[in-house]
């Protein structure tokens, strides 16, 4: 075997490798075609290049291969385009790797109910990698994760055949940017950062992700490329605290948080602005930072502003059921006869991912507490599961639909809502995340967060 690996070793040559990236003679492999995934894979198989997409999901690779597509960003021409003339190849065979040159892992880190990290995913897909490893394969980690997964992890799992890093085959980690939802910044044109074991793995990781994104910053090792990305997550998570208290003392005195940030905004350098709301959600900052305490730990190291701005975040929902309550106690209603309608449950505006949406908090909230007449209408999420009840949302938004309710909560500002409509039709709208900010009139029936109204 070790002869074999020495022989195949003579043939393979580095630069040529770099050579066949830059000519787009590679076959790129893409494990997990999730929100990071397919738009990867979309994006080489674009350029013409073989494109094998993997995932365990059979039925992603049944909607791919059958000309559908799933990710809301993503043109769905494209996607079926790409799949039919064979240029992206959605597949459950994971022997298959052995046919890529280069393949990214994109697989899930969410976190146990204790909020410890769980690798298992990507160690599941390294696994499935290792098991055909080859000679000239460049494997990029592209999962959000702590400093030294790549090395302590993934590494060692590689080198079990006995291929020598940075000479038979290649490893990086290159962090993800993409932020589902945006129209402005997308995979092509947001600069990426990328940190090889050695400097082979970085030359080969920046060619071959060059390709697809504007520009690859590299950085000296995979774990300062972890930490960078850990440090974007949680430098919003510490922003979006900050903002979050400052607008319940805002409800205390009677300013209006939105105006100060932005009155704050025009100031030209050393000020960036961020918004309250109901807290946050999605598969990164809330998750993310939970990713750095936890190693922290390790060594003897309290994250205090994660900590506290973890605290702060996750209490948005319960400040959010306060907000309903005292709106209850308000009307001639109680809280078992009181009849709520949230608008949207996705994590955040114009998107369908409803992981760890604080909409969803606040709906489990509210049965929680005893409000049986809770509904919601999101146009991008059909049904949501909150306790052992499955919640359909309202077919439609219409003046008859709102004026059902007693209290209409905006938790999720989608760009598809007629905000005007909402003022006019409701009786009061609780609005925690200023979208009805360019309704004209006096608007006395919306109690907006963080305003003191
Ligand atoms: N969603 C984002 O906006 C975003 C942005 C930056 C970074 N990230 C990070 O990227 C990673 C992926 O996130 P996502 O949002 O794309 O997740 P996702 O859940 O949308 O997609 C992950 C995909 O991986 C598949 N999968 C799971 N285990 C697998 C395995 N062993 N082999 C093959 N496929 C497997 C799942 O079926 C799923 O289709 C996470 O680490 C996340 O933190 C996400």
């Amino acid at each position: 075997m070790a002869k074999n690996i020495k022989k195949q070793s003579q043939k393979f040559s580095t630069e040529q490798f770099l050579e066949s990236i830059n000519n787009h003679t590679i076959t790129v492999g893409v494990i997990g075609l999730g929100y990071v995934g397919l738009p990867i894979a979309v994006e080489y198989a674009k350029l013409g290049i073989s494109t094998i997409g993997f995932d365990i999901d059979n039925k992603k690779i049944d909607i791919l291969q059958s000309g559908g597509n799933y990710i809301m960003d993503i043109d769905s021409t494209l996607v079926a385009s790409v799949v039919a003339e064979k240029y992206l190849q959605p597949t459950t065979e994971f022997s298959r790797l052995a046919e890529c040159d280069v393949i990214y892992i994109c697989v899930p880190t969410p976190f146990t109910p204790n909020k410890d990290p769980d690798i298992s995913y990507i160690i599941q897909s390294t696994e499935a990698v290792a098991d055909s490893l080859r000679l000239g394969q460049l494997i990029i980690l592209k999962s959000t994760t702590f400093p030294g997964t790549t090395t302590k992890y993934v590494q060692p799992i590689l080198e079990k055949k006995g291929l020598i890093i940075g000479k038979d085959f290649f490893l990086a980690f290159s962090p993800e940017r993409i932020d589902p939802g945006n129209t402005t910044w997308h995979t092509g044109n947001t600069p990426i950062v990328a940190g090889g074991v050695t400097k082979w793995c970085t030359t080969l990781a920046c060619a071959a992700h060059g390709l697809i994104v504007s520009k690859v910053i590299p950085v000296s090792s995979p774990n300062v490329a972890e930490m960078e990305k850990l440090l974007e997550n949680i430098f919003r998570s510490v922003n979006i605290a900050l903002v979050n208290e400052l607008a319940q003392l805002c409800d205390r005195i009677g300013v209006n948080i939105w105006e100060v940030v932005e009155a704050a905004g025009t100031k030209p350098f050393g000020f960036m602005p961020f918004f309250p709301g109901p807290g946050i959600g999605g598969h990164c900052i809330l998750i993310d930072p939970y990713y750095l305490s936890w190693m922290a730990r390790e060594y003897d190291f309290e994250t205090n502003f994660i900590t506290l701005a973890a605290e702060v975040n996750e209490s948005m929902p319960f400040y959010v059921r306060s907000m309903i309550e005292r709106e209850v106690a308000r009307q001639p209603i109680t809280l078992s006869t009181a009849k709520v309608l949230l608008l949207g449950m996705a994590f955040k505006r114009d998107v369908d991912d409803l992981r760890h949406s604080p909409a969803l908090k606040v709906a489990e909230l509210m049965i929680q507490d005893g409000i049986k007449n809770v509904k919601y209408f999101d146009p991008y999420i059909p049904t949501v599961q909150v306790h052992d009840k499955i919640l359909k949302s309202e077919k439609s938004l219409t003046a008859e639909t709102l004026k059902n309710y007693d209290i209409v909560v905006i938790t999720t500002d989608h760009s598809c809502y007629d905000y005007e409509m909402i003022v006019k039709h409701s009786k009061v709208v609780i609005d925690t995340r200023n979208a009805c900010k360019k309704v004209k009139g006096t608007k006395k029936n919306v109690v907006l967060l963080g305003s003191g109204s």
